[in-house]
């Protein structure tokens, strides 16, 4: 396979840094200043966009291993990896992109679509980055990969890790993980630490053990993950017909895909894919909202975290997240913004999703919150087209589904419990094993 001669090389964020290292030392940050590390390459294609852009599309319908990925069918564009029958893969991304009238309905927009990534091989958007992450690892030679999650995180490097014969070690938060992505870790024979802290605790911990102790550390701060998380817009685009949409809105947690999505629309824009850049939309849920919080501060020059972050999207509580730096520049350079929304935002906007035969976890939901919100304060403009990325598929969390359905759903928050209302419950009806009772009550 000709991967052509494009140099990769590792740089700094910094802008007053810019240090450059090979890509073969594991840095998770900037040796010289602590800064965030990004992969760089010197671009040189064989060939035009528009050949690239064929070759992409053709690739589909090949038998090659990663040809069949959604990540590595893109693999010019992030060509670190000298030898693609190395990579590991389960034939991630490929995911859909969805029409959905009634969530369309539901915040005034008629272009909305829905790029599902919870139709990943571990069910979130997290594969497309373990496909690079681990590949990576492998090729630094990693016996044992470690990383701190909120759930997703762990699924996906576990499973990932089990495919390369590399043993996975992850921190989460003890008890505030859904069971079904507890649940994947443990089959894919991930060692899991249930920790009695935060998810901000375990991020710090495990990045100073990755350093100390050689673990090698795959959460989204590994450079290599958001190569394969550049992936998610650049097969949006190709849906598209390469027409970039005016909007994008992502869910924001710990900030790597935001970070991700605002290197692959700089590099595809500066290589000429594309010749006008969306702007993305980063919604966080208000209880854990710190990104929201800087981005409205007049300087946006220090993150203040949020020491007890509360929201029953478990996915993004988070309050310290690692990317912010890079996710800013990400909304610098396409014009983006941030915006919080509600619980009972959430949760409503969740079930519309449902109801379009669709579904998600409840931290994708966020979007389309996000997204009526900013219809209402006329942020986006009815007739824009906006795709709202989901990030995690309906079955990871059925608890909270079911609680919705069963106006059970309540927030544990520092002030105490406090319920939250639902407007779209699905309440299951309990009747006797008596058809004549069933005949009654369902009026056949
Ligand atoms: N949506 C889902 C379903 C997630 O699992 C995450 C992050 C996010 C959104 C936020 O993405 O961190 O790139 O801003 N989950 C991580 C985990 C933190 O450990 O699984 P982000």
């Amino acid at each position: 396979m000709n991967m052509g001669d494009t140099a990769a090389f590792l740089r700094c964020t910094e802008t007053d840094c810019s240090s450059q290292y090979p890509i073969s030392e594991r840095y998770y940050s900037c040796p010289a200043c602590g800064g965030l590390l990004e992969v760089e390459y010197d671009f040189r294609f064989p060939s035009t966009p528009d050949a690239l852009k064929a070759a992409f599309r053709g690739r589909k319908l090949e038998d090659e291993p990663a040809y069949r990925s959604g990540v590595w069918r893109f693999h010019e564009l992030l060509p670190f990896v000298p030898d693609l029958s190395r990579v590991v893969t389960l034939f991630e991304g490929n995911t859909p992109i969805y029409d959905a009238p009634l969530s369309s309905d539901y915040c005034g927009l008629p272009g909305l679509r829905f790029k599902h990534q919870g139709m990943n091989p571990t069910g979130s958007f997290k594969d497309n980055g373990m496909t690079t992450g681990v590949t990576a690892a492998r090729m630094s030679g990693a016996a044992a990969v470690a990383c701190a999650s909120t759930g997703n995180t762990s699924a996906s490097m576990a499973a990932y890790a089990a495919r390369a014969g590399i043993q996975s070690l992850v921190f989460v938060p003890a008890g505030r993980i859904s069971h079904g992505k507890l649940a994947q870790a443990l089959e894919y024979g991930a060692r899991v630490i249930e920790l009695e802290g935060s998810f901000d605790d375990a991020m710090r911990i495990v990045r100073e053990l990755a350093v100390e102790s050689g673990l090698y550390l795959l959460n989204s701060v590994n450079p290599f993950r958001l190569e394969g998380q550049k992936t998610i817009v650049i097969e949006m685009l190709e849906q598209l017909g390469w027409t970039p949409p005016d909007w994008i809105v992502l869910p924001g947690g710990n900030l790597g895909n935001c970070s991700a999505f605002g290197k692959a629309l700089r590099e595809l824009s500066s290589l000429g894919f594309i010749d006008r850049v969306p702007r993305l939309a980063v919604i966080q849920a208000r209880g854990a909202a710190p990104f929201y919080t800087l981005f409205k501060s007049p300087k946006r020059d220090r993150l203040v975290p949020v020491t007890q972050p509360a929201t029953l999207a478990s996915a993004i509580r988070i309050g310290s997240p690692v990317s912010w730096p890079k996710a800013l520049r990400s909304l610098e350079l396409t014009n983006g913004v941030v915006e919080q929304v509600s619980e009972n935002e959430i949760a409503d906007a969740k079930a519309v999703i449902g109801r379009d035969g669709i579904g998600c976890e409840p931290a994708s939901a966020v979007t389309l919150a996000g997204a009526k919100q900013m219809v209402s304060n006329r942020i986006i403009a009815r007739d824009s087209t906006v795709v709202c990325v989901l990030t995690g598929n309906l079955l990871k969390d059925p608890g909270y589904t079911i609680d919705y359905h069963s106006r059970k759903l309540k927030l544990d928050t520092p002030e105490g419990e406090r319920m939250i209302l639902v407007t779209r419950a699905n309440t299951p009806e309990r009747l006797p094993a008596d058809k004549a009772a069933i005949r009654r009550h369902l009026k056949l």
